[in-house]
């Protein structure tokens, strides 16, 4: 302890304030020592986490005849995602809200390699419905061995322009509300076959993305509420949290929530957001979530270089905020057209090598609702 500290502490504790004296200690001599402590223990931590990753891989689960329910299945990362434990030979139930989606899907599915999919309409906004599709998958298949909660929607405008803040409340009840309601129904089924949940998150849990403050808010409530699950939870069953960065969708085709609360197809809108931030295949991203799933991992970043956007939002914050002020809000007062992001996207005619051809031109009768 230096004089200091020494000297505040003894104040403190001499004036009757013992508590602000432990405080004032704490402050001063724990980040050092914290930091020292990590440094010691980083080296054995990350070499252990190695081994139990080959060990994982090693003995992977085998989902074939296994059942997998999945939410918002008729389209992008929840569509491919059927498809990857479909190739594994698993059953699956597919939820969403649009049953003719969901009906090829199905169809797909079963042709590479499901042995049974059930189709089932439902809003996860609804606990009922949430309640209803779990029992549905139950009295059918008999039992649930992984949930993945994936339906969510984007908002994409800046929080002063919204005219009526409550149309963005439904951002919150798809994409956290929408999830808690389904993990709590499928909980005491994946007790029993100590199953998996897998939750598709987002970077953006983590990153200060201008015009999606709701949905960044969104993904850090999911993150935030599954690691206190897992504490609470134990070994009892695996939660792996999925955050990935950019991927082959509807969501990146350009299909947002608006400030008034629609639905709209925005491509312009995504170029600015997107700007030259190249977009994964989405058949490769549902590929590397399922191996995630099975090997039980409780954190999957994909595409995999996006993590490191963590650690700049850990040490150095003020960076991360600034980059994207500039590049996506600076100029903008007049049009979105403005913003640095896009013009950079424009001037190096990168488009073509950056979006799958899906993005680039995407269906807009298709996918509008
Ligand atoms: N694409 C990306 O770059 C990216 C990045 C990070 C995270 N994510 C997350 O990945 C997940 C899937 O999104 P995506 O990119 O694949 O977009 P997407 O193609 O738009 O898929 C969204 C899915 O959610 C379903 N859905 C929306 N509202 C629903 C509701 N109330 N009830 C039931 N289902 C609902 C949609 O089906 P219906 O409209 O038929 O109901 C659709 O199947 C989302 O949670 C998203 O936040 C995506």
């Amino acid at each position: 302890m230096d004089i200091i500290s020494a000297a505040t502490f003894l104040y403190h504790f001499f004036t009757g304030r013992a508590a602000d004296a432990i405080h004032a200690y704490l402050n001063r001599s724990l980040p050092p020592l914290a930091a020292a402590a990590l440094l010691f223990i980083l080296p054995p931590y990350l070499f252990i986490k190695l081994l139990l990753f080959a060990f994982r891989s090693a003995f992977s689960e085998d989902v074939a005849g296994k059942v997998v329910l999945i939410t918002g299945a008729s389209s992008g990362i929840g569509e491919h995602l059927a498809y990857s434990y479909a190739k594994r030979g698993a059953c699956l139930a597919l939820v969403a809200r649009r049953e003719n989606r969901l009906t090829d899907v199905a169809n797909i599915a079963y042709q590479l390699g499901s042995p049974d999919v059930v189709v089932i309409r439902g809003d996860v906004t609804r606990a009922e419905d949430c309640e209803r599709f779990v029992n549905r998958t139950i009295d059918h298949f008999g039992r649930l061995d992984h949930l993945v909660t994936n339906a969510g929607v984007s908002p994409m405008c800046m929080f002063e322009d919204c005219p009526d803040i409550t149309k963005l409340a439904p951002v919150m009840d798809i994409n956290f509300w929408g999830s808690v309601y389904s993990s709590y129904f499928a909980l005491p089924y994946l007790k029993r076959s100590r199953g998996k949940i897998v939750v598709i998150a987002s970077a953006a849990g983590w990153l200060p993305a201008p015009r999606m403050s709701f949905y960044s808010a969104s993904k850090a409530a999911l993150i935030s509420f599954y690691e206190t699950l897992r504490t609470e939870l134990g070994s009892e069953i695996t939660i792996t949290i999925v955050t990935p960065g950019l991927i082959e969708s509807e969501m990146t085709q350009g299909k947002f929530l608006s400030k008034e609360g629609r639905m709209v197809l925005d491509p312009q809108l995504r170029d600015v957001q997107i700007g030259v931030m190249p977009i994964r295949s989405v058949g490769a991203a549902a590929e590397e979530i399922v191996k995630g799933a099975c090997r039980g991992d409780n954190y999957l970043t994909e595409p995999a270089w996006v993590k490191s956007t963590f650690y700049w939002k850990v040490f150095c914050p003020e960076v991360l905020e600034w980059c994207n002020w500039l590049l996506l809000v600076a100029g903008t007062e007049i049009s979105e057209r403005n913003a640095l992001s896009f013009k950079i996207l424009e001037l190096t005619g990168l488009k073509p090598f950056l979006y799958p051809p899906s993005v680039q031109f995407p269906d807009l009768t298709e996918t509008s609702r």
